[in-house]
Protein backbone atom coordinates (compact mmCIF):
# COMPACT_ATOMS: atom_id res chain seq x y z
CA UNK A 1 0.00 0.00 0.00
CA UNK A 2 1.24 3.56 -1.25
CA UNK A 3 0.81 6.30 1.16
CA UNK A 4 2.25 9.99 1.16
CA UNK A 5 5.08 9.94 3.80
CA UNK A 6 5.50 12.68 6.47
CA UNK A 7 7.54 12.32 8.89
CA UNK A 8 8.85 14.94 12.18
CA UNK A 9 11.66 17.16 11.37
CA UNK A 10 12.85 16.78 15.21
CA UNK A 11 12.76 13.23 14.50
CA UNK A 12 14.89 14.01 11.59
CA UNK A 13 17.41 16.08 13.39
CA UNK A 14 17.43 14.35 16.78
CA UNK A 15 18.09 11.05 16.07
CA UNK A 16 21.20 10.99 13.96
CA UNK A 17 22.94 13.05 16.81
CA UNK A 18 21.84 10.55 19.80
CA UNK A 19 22.59 8.02 17.62
CA UNK A 20 26.42 9.25 17.36
CA UNK A 21 26.35 10.44 21.14
CA UNK A 22 26.53 6.67 22.00
CA UNK A 23 28.52 5.22 19.50
CA UNK A 24 25.84 3.00 18.35
CA UNK A 25 25.03 1.92 14.53
CA UNK A 26 23.50 5.37 12.72
CA UNK A 27 20.00 4.71 11.88
CA UNK A 28 18.31 6.93 9.32
CA UNK A 29 14.92 8.24 10.20
CA UNK A 30 12.23 8.15 7.55
CA UNK A 31 12.94 11.06 4.99
CA UNK A 32 11.10 14.72 5.17
CA UNK A 33 9.86 14.00 1.57
CA UNK A 34 6.51 15.83 0.16
CA UNK A 35 4.75 15.30 -3.37
CA UNK A 36 6.33 11.85 -3.43
CA UNK A 37 4.79 7.94 -2.56
CA UNK A 38 6.62 6.22 -0.18
CA UNK A 39 6.14 3.38 2.48
CA UNK A 40 7.87 4.49 5.32
CA UNK A 41 9.12 2.72 8.08
CA UNK A 42 10.45 4.39 11.68
CA UNK A 43 13.57 3.71 11.35
CA UNK A 44 16.81 1.86 8.80
CA UNK A 45 19.98 0.20 8.82
CA UNK A 46 22.75 1.33 7.68
CA UNK A 47 23.49 0.54 3.57
CA UNK A 48 19.55 0.49 3.98
CA UNK A 49 17.39 1.44 0.49
CA UNK A 50 14.31 3.49 -0.29
CA UNK A 51 12.78 3.54 -3.31
CA UNK A 52 10.57 6.64 -3.80
CA UNK A 53 8.17 8.00 -6.70
CA UNK A 54 7.14 11.68 -7.31
CA UNK A 55 3.79 12.73 -7.63
CA UNK A 56 2.08 13.98 -11.11
CA UNK A 57 3.97 17.47 -11.94
CA UNK A 58 6.80 16.80 -9.53
CA UNK A 59 10.27 15.02 -10.83
CA UNK A 60 13.49 13.42 -8.55
CA UNK A 61 16.30 15.77 -8.22
CA UNK A 62 17.52 12.52 -9.47
CA UNK A 63 17.24 10.66 -12.79
CA UNK A 64 14.42 8.64 -14.14
CA UNK A 65 11.02 8.27 -12.81
CA UNK A 66 11.69 6.17 -9.73
CA UNK A 67 14.49 6.95 -6.94
CA UNK A 68 16.60 5.64 -4.83
CA UNK A 69 18.68 6.78 -1.15
CA UNK A 70 20.71 5.23 0.82
CA UNK A 71 21.41 5.14 4.53
CA UNK A 72 25.10 6.27 5.01
CA UNK A 73 25.64 7.17 8.59
CA UNK A 74 22.46 7.97 9.32
CA UNK A 75 22.04 10.55 6.26
CA UNK A 76 20.04 9.82 3.27
CA UNK A 77 22.25 10.21 0.32
CA UNK A 78 21.03 11.28 -1.96
CA UNK A 79 18.80 13.10 0.03
CA UNK A 80 15.32 12.11 -0.95
CA UNK A 81 13.81 15.39 -3.23
CA UNK A 82 10.82 15.85 -5.49
CA UNK A 83 10.60 18.72 -6.87
CA UNK A 84 8.07 20.48 -9.29
CA UNK A 85 8.66 20.13 -13.17
CA UNK A 86 9.72 23.50 -13.99
CA UNK A 87 12.47 23.29 -11.26
CA UNK A 88 16.00 22.42 -11.88
CA UNK A 89 18.56 20.29 -10.06
CA UNK A 90 22.29 22.00 -10.34
CA UNK A 91 23.74 21.80 -13.88
CA UNK A 92 27.03 20.29 -14.28
CA UNK A 93 30.17 22.75 -14.42
CA UNK A 94 33.46 21.45 -15.72
CA UNK A 95 36.00 22.80 -13.03
CA UNK A 96 33.42 24.68 -11.00
CA UNK A 97 33.76 25.21 -7.39
CA UNK A 98 31.98 22.70 -5.30
CA UNK A 99 30.40 24.65 -2.44
CA UNK A 100 29.02 22.41 0.21
CA UNK A 101 26.32 24.83 1.32
CA UNK A 102 25.31 25.14 -2.32
CA UNK A 103 20.95 24.08 -2.69
CA UNK A 104 20.25 21.06 -4.11
CA UNK A 105 17.26 22.57 -6.43
CA UNK A 106 16.15 25.52 -8.15
CA UNK A 107 13.10 27.26 -8.68
CA UNK A 108 12.00 28.15 -12.25
CA UNK A 109 12.59 31.66 -13.19
CA UNK A 110 15.78 31.60 -10.38
CA UNK A 111 19.38 32.22 -11.19
CA UNK A 112 22.39 29.97 -10.33
CA UNK A 113 25.66 32.45 -9.25
CA UNK A 114 28.32 30.42 -10.65
CA UNK A 115 31.89 30.43 -9.38
CA UNK A 116 35.26 28.59 -10.79
CA UNK A 117 37.83 26.59 -9.03
CA UNK A 118 40.84 27.98 -8.95
CA UNK A 119 43.05 29.09 -11.72
CA UNK A 120 39.67 29.01 -13.52
CA UNK A 121 37.22 32.30 -14.15
CA UNK A 122 34.10 32.67 -15.98
CA UNK A 123 34.17 33.19 -19.50
CA UNK A 124 33.14 36.69 -20.93
CA UNK A 125 32.59 37.20 -17.03
CA UNK A 126 28.99 35.48 -17.52
CA UNK A 127 28.41 34.13 -14.60
CA UNK A 128 24.95 32.92 -13.33
CA UNK A 129 22.80 30.10 -14.81
CA UNK A 130 18.68 30.61 -15.59
CA UNK A 131 16.59 27.89 -14.81
CA UNK A 132 13.68 27.90 -17.75
CA UNK A 133 10.87 25.34 -17.05
CA UNK A 134 13.56 22.70 -16.08
CA UNK A 135 16.29 23.28 -18.15
CA UNK A 136 19.21 25.58 -17.34
CA UNK A 137 19.57 27.99 -20.15
CA UNK A 138 22.71 30.47 -20.72
CA UNK A 139 25.05 27.62 -18.36
CA UNK A 140 28.20 29.70 -17.62
CA UNK A 141 31.42 28.06 -19.41
CA UNK A 142 34.18 27.95 -16.70
CA UNK A 143 37.95 28.78 -18.90
CA UNK A 144 40.92 28.98 -17.54
CA UNK A 145 42.32 32.25 -16.10
CA UNK A 146 44.46 34.71 -18.19
CA UNK A 147 46.61 34.91 -15.09
CA UNK A 148 47.02 31.08 -14.49
CA UNK A 149 49.73 28.68 -15.99
CA UNK A 150 49.43 25.62 -17.89
CA UNK A 151 51.73 22.83 -15.99
CA UNK A 152 54.86 24.54 -15.34
CA UNK A 153 57.50 22.46 -17.96
CA UNK A 154 59.78 19.47 -17.96
CA UNK A 155 63.52 19.65 -16.86
CA UNK A 156 65.90 17.40 -17.54
CA UNK A 157 67.29 15.70 -13.75
CA UNK A 158 64.64 17.25 -11.73
CA UNK A 159 61.31 16.73 -10.18
CA UNK A 160 58.54 18.44 -8.97
CA UNK A 161 58.39 18.35 -5.06
CA UNK A 162 55.56 20.66 -3.77
CA UNK A 163 52.80 20.80 -6.19
CA UNK A 164 50.35 17.31 -7.61
CA UNK A 165 50.16 17.59 -10.91
CA UNK A 166 47.35 19.78 -12.23
CA UNK A 167 46.35 21.03 -15.72
CA UNK A 168 46.18 24.73 -14.17
CA UNK A 169 47.71 26.69 -12.04
CA UNK A 170 46.30 29.59 -10.65
CA UNK A 171 48.18 32.85 -10.87
CA UNK A 172 51.17 33.55 -8.27
CA UNK A 173 51.47 29.26 -7.83
CA UNK A 174 55.06 28.42 -6.32
CA UNK A 175 56.15 25.26 -7.44
CA UNK A 176 59.78 23.67 -6.23
CA UNK A 177 61.86 21.83 -8.52
CA UNK A 178 64.54 19.54 -6.92
CA UNK A 179 67.25 18.25 -8.85
CA UNK A 180 68.31 14.29 -8.46
CA UNK A 181 71.38 13.18 -6.59
CA UNK A 182 74.61 14.53 -8.01
CA UNK A 183 72.81 17.35 -9.96
CA UNK A 184 72.25 20.93 -8.28
CA UNK A 185 70.88 23.92 -9.82
CA UNK A 186 73.16 26.82 -11.19
CA UNK A 187 72.95 28.62 -8.51
CA UNK A 188 74.46 25.27 -6.63
CA UNK A 189 71.23 24.64 -4.69
CA UNK A 190 69.75 21.43 -4.72
CA UNK A 191 65.39 23.06 -4.87
CA UNK A 192 64.29 26.07 -7.09
CA UNK A 193 61.04 27.50 -7.27
CA UNK A 194 59.19 29.02 -10.02
CA UNK A 195 56.02 31.26 -9.87
CA UNK A 196 53.39 31.64 -12.27
CA UNK A 197 53.06 35.50 -13.38
CA UNK A 198 50.12 36.73 -14.90
CA UNK A 199 49.77 33.13 -17.58
CA UNK A 200 54.02 32.98 -17.15
CA UNK A 201 56.16 30.82 -15.51
CA UNK A 202 58.98 32.40 -14.43
CA UNK A 203 62.64 30.95 -15.30
CA UNK A 204 63.04 27.54 -15.03
CA UNK A 205 66.18 25.79 -13.77
CA UNK A 206 68.78 24.00 -14.95
CA UNK A 207 70.03 20.91 -12.87
CA UNK A 208 73.46 20.70 -13.64
CA UNK A 209 75.78 17.43 -12.86
CA UNK A 210 77.99 18.65 -9.75
CA UNK A 211 79.25 15.24 -7.74
CA UNK A 212 81.36 17.21 -5.98
CA UNK A 213 78.36 19.13 -3.94
CA UNK A 214 76.62 16.37 -2.99
CA UNK A 215 75.94 18.31 0.67
CA UNK A 216 73.89 21.34 -1.18
CA UNK A 217 73.96 24.92 -0.42
CA UNK A 218 76.83 24.94 2.02
CA UNK A 219 79.65 25.19 0.25
CA UNK A 220 79.64 27.21 -3.10
CA UNK A 221 79.69 24.70 -5.44
CA UNK A 222 80.25 27.31 -8.26
CA UNK A 223 82.47 29.96 -8.54
CA UNK A 224 82.54 32.87 -10.98
CA UNK A 225 83.04 31.95 -14.74
CA UNK A 226 86.70 33.52 -14.95
CA UNK A 227 88.13 31.23 -13.09
CA UNK A 228 87.50 28.68 -15.30
CA UNK A 229 89.07 30.93 -18.11
CA UNK A 230 88.73 30.90 -21.49
CA UNK A 231 84.70 30.83 -22.62
CA UNK A 232 84.27 27.21 -23.82
CA UNK A 233 83.44 27.03 -27.96
CA UNK A 234 80.27 25.94 -29.23
CA UNK A 235 80.54 24.85 -32.68
CA UNK A 236 77.38 27.12 -34.56
CA UNK A 237 76.74 28.51 -30.85
CA UNK A 238 76.68 31.87 -29.10
CA UNK A 239 78.29 31.48 -25.69
CA UNK A 240 77.45 34.56 -23.13
CA UNK A 241 77.97 35.38 -19.75
CA UNK A 242 74.51 35.66 -18.91
CA UNK A 243 75.26 36.17 -14.70
CA UNK A 244 78.13 36.40 -12.45
CA UNK A 245 78.00 32.26 -12.19
CA UNK A 246 76.54 30.88 -15.57
CA UNK A 247 77.42 31.03 -19.03
CA UNK A 248 74.34 31.03 -21.38
CA UNK A 249 74.62 28.95 -24.85
CA UNK A 250 72.45 29.27 -27.65
CA UNK A 251 72.45 28.24 -31.25
CA UNK A 252 72.73 30.00 -34.83
CA UNK A 253 69.59 29.98 -37.09
CA UNK A 254 69.11 26.20 -37.85
CA UNK A 255 70.75 24.77 -35.31
CA UNK A 256 69.46 22.97 -32.29
CA UNK A 257 70.51 22.86 -28.61
CA UNK A 258 71.67 19.34 -27.57
CA UNK A 259 72.38 19.47 -23.69
CA UNK A 260 71.95 22.45 -21.05
CA UNK A 261 71.57 25.42 -21.86
CA UNK A 262 73.79 26.98 -19.12
CA UNK A 263 77.34 26.27 -18.30
CA UNK A 264 79.23 26.84 -14.97
CA UNK A 265 82.31 27.03 -13.27
CA UNK A 266 83.10 24.63 -10.83
CA UNK A 267 84.92 25.42 -7.74
CA UNK A 268 87.32 22.95 -9.18
CA UNK A 269 87.79 25.39 -11.75
CA UNK A 270 86.41 23.01 -15.01
CA UNK A 271 83.66 23.93 -16.70
CA UNK A 272 80.60 21.71 -16.45
CA UNK A 273 79.00 19.78 -19.53
CA UNK A 274 78.76 21.99 -22.50
CA UNK A 275 75.74 21.91 -24.85
CA UNK A 276 76.15 21.24 -28.77
CA UNK A 277 74.20 23.12 -31.69
CA UNK A 278 73.16 20.55 -34.47
CA UNK A 279 72.02 20.73 -37.45
CA UNK A 280 68.61 20.97 -37.52
CA UNK A 281 67.68 21.97 -41.30
CA UNK A 282 67.46 21.51 -44.94
CA UNK A 283 68.23 23.05 -47.73
CA UNK A 284 66.95 22.85 -51.52
CA UNK A 285 68.89 24.49 -54.53
CA UNK A 286 66.23 25.82 -56.86
CA UNK A 287 68.35 25.68 -59.43
CA UNK A 288 68.34 21.69 -59.34
CA UNK A 289 64.82 21.99 -60.71
CA UNK A 290 64.34 23.50 -64.16
CA UNK A 291 60.49 24.40 -63.46
CA UNK A 292 61.64 26.30 -60.05
CA UNK A 293 62.11 30.60 -60.38
CA UNK A 294 66.36 30.30 -59.89
CA UNK A 295 66.56 31.48 -55.98
CA UNK A 296 69.80 30.37 -54.81
CA UNK A 297 69.78 27.79 -52.11
CA UNK A 298 66.49 27.75 -49.59
CA UNK A 299 67.15 26.74 -45.79
CA UNK A 300 64.66 25.74 -43.60
CA UNK A 301 64.02 24.07 -39.75
CA UNK A 302 63.17 20.43 -39.48
CA UNK A 303 59.35 20.22 -39.72
CA UNK A 304 58.51 23.36 -41.87
CA UNK A 305 57.01 23.22 -44.71
CA UNK A 306 57.43 25.76 -47.91
CA UNK A 307 56.69 27.09 -50.93
CA UNK A 308 58.41 27.61 -53.52
CA UNK A 309 57.30 29.40 -57.02
CA UNK A 310 57.60 27.89 -60.39
CA UNK A 311 58.49 29.37 -63.74
CA UNK A 312 54.89 30.72 -65.40
CA UNK A 313 54.18 27.57 -66.93
CA UNK A 314 50.38 28.32 -66.61
CA UNK A 315 48.34 31.70 -66.43
CA UNK A 316 48.52 31.67 -62.55
CA UNK A 317 51.25 31.46 -59.91
CA UNK A 318 52.08 28.07 -58.77
CA UNK A 319 54.42 25.97 -56.15
CA UNK A 320 56.14 22.98 -55.63
CA UNK A 321 55.70 22.02 -52.28
CA UNK A 322 59.34 20.86 -49.95
CA UNK A 323 58.65 19.48 -46.21
CA UNK A 324 61.90 19.48 -44.55
CA UNK A 325 61.65 16.11 -42.12
CA UNK A 326 65.18 14.84 -39.88
CA UNK A 327 67.43 17.00 -42.07
CA UNK A 328 65.48 15.67 -45.32
CA UNK A 329 63.79 17.65 -47.90
CA UNK A 330 61.40 16.22 -50.07
CA UNK A 331 59.82 17.78 -53.20
CA UNK A 332 56.47 17.94 -53.97
CA UNK A 333 56.25 16.25 -57.62
CA UNK A 334 53.30 18.25 -58.59
CA UNK A 335 52.18 22.18 -58.49
CA UNK A 336 49.58 23.67 -56.31
CA UNK A 337 48.09 26.64 -56.46
CA UNK A 338 48.96 27.97 -53.38
CA UNK A 339 49.64 25.61 -49.91
CA UNK A 340 49.70 28.13 -47.47
CA UNK A 341 46.90 29.31 -44.75
CA UNK A 342 47.47 30.84 -41.56
CA UNK A 343 45.33 28.52 -40.02
CA UNK A 344 45.94 26.27 -37.29
CA UNK A 345 43.53 23.31 -37.72
CA UNK A 346 45.55 23.56 -41.87
CA UNK A 347 48.60 23.06 -39.85
CA UNK A 348 47.40 20.00 -38.37
CA UNK A 349 46.20 18.35 -41.38
CA UNK A 350 49.23 19.95 -43.68
CA UNK A 351 51.88 16.46 -43.28
CA UNK A 352 48.87 14.36 -44.70
CA UNK A 353 48.31 16.89 -47.38
CA UNK A 354 51.85 17.13 -48.37
CA UNK A 355 51.69 12.90 -48.73
CA UNK A 356 48.67 13.47 -51.33
CA UNK A 357 51.10 15.55 -53.31
C1 LIG B 1 8.50 29.14 -15.60
O1 LIG B 1 8.94 30.49 -15.67
C2 LIG B 1 8.66 31.13 -16.88
C3 LIG B 1 9.28 32.50 -16.89
O2 LIG B 1 9.79 32.85 -15.66
C4 LIG B 1 7.17 31.18 -17.11
O3 LIG B 1 6.88 31.78 -18.35
C5 LIG B 1 6.63 29.77 -17.08
O4 LIG B 1 5.20 29.79 -17.19
C6 LIG B 1 7.01 29.07 -15.79
N1 LIG B 1 6.60 27.69 -15.87
C7 LIG B 1 5.85 27.11 -14.96
C8 LIG B 1 5.48 25.69 -15.21
O5 LIG B 1 5.48 27.71 -13.97
C1 LIG C 1 13.92 20.56 -21.27
O1 LIG C 1 14.75 19.50 -21.71
C2 LIG C 1 14.04 18.32 -21.92
C3 LIG C 1 15.04 17.25 -22.21
O2 LIG C 1 16.15 17.76 -22.86
C4 LIG C 1 13.06 18.52 -23.06
O3 LIG C 1 12.34 17.34 -23.28
C5 LIG C 1 12.11 19.63 -22.70
O4 LIG C 1 11.28 19.92 -23.77
C6 LIG C 1 12.89 20.88 -22.31
N1 LIG C 1 12.00 21.88 -21.83
C7 LIG C 1 12.03 23.11 -22.26
C8 LIG C 1 11.03 24.00 -21.64
O5 LIG C 1 12.82 23.50 -23.08
C1 LIG D 1 64.51 20.88 -0.80
O1 LIG D 1 63.17 20.72 -0.47
C2 LIG D 1 62.90 19.55 0.31
C3 LIG D 1 61.43 19.45 0.45
O2 LIG D 1 60.87 20.67 0.82
C4 LIG D 1 63.58 19.68 1.66
O3 LIG D 1 63.33 18.50 2.41
C5 LIG D 1 65.02 19.83 1.43
O4 LIG D 1 65.66 20.07 2.65
C6 LIG D 1 65.32 21.00 0.48
N1 LIG D 1 66.72 20.95 0.19
C7 LIG D 1 67.48 22.02 0.23
C8 LIG D 1 68.91 21.80 -0.04
O5 LIG D 1 67.03 23.13 0.49
C1 LIG E 1 53.66 35.50 -21.34
O1 LIG E 1 54.16 34.81 -22.45
C2 LIG E 1 53.58 35.20 -23.67
C3 LIG E 1 54.11 34.27 -24.75
O2 LIG E 1 55.43 33.94 -24.54
C4 LIG E 1 53.93 36.67 -23.94
O3 LIG E 1 53.34 37.07 -25.15
C5 LIG E 1 53.39 37.50 -22.80
O4 LIG E 1 53.76 38.83 -22.98
C6 LIG E 1 53.92 36.98 -21.47
N1 LIG E 1 53.28 37.70 -20.40
C7 LIG E 1 53.98 38.24 -19.42
C8 LIG E 1 53.20 38.98 -18.39
O5 LIG E 1 55.17 38.16 -19.36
Amino acid sequence: MMRLSYCSLALLVWLPVILNAQGTPELCSAPTLHNAYLVPKDSYQQHEKIKYACENGYKHAVEGWWAESVCRNGQWSPQPLCIKNAACTPPIITNEKFKEDSKSWYKNGSKKWVTCNAGYSTKNFHATALCDNGNWTNVPVCEKSKDACTEPPQIAYAVIINQEHQEVFPGDSEVTYQCKDDYVTEEGAKNKSIFCISGNWTESPTCIYSPESKDGNTKPAFVPVENCGEFPIVENGLVEKSEPLALRVRCQLYYKLYGPEKVVCYNSNKWSAIPTCKANFCSVNTDDYSDLIPAGVKFMTNGDIIQLECKNLFYFTNYRVVWCKNGKATVSRYFVFSFTAPNIQFNKYRELLFLLL
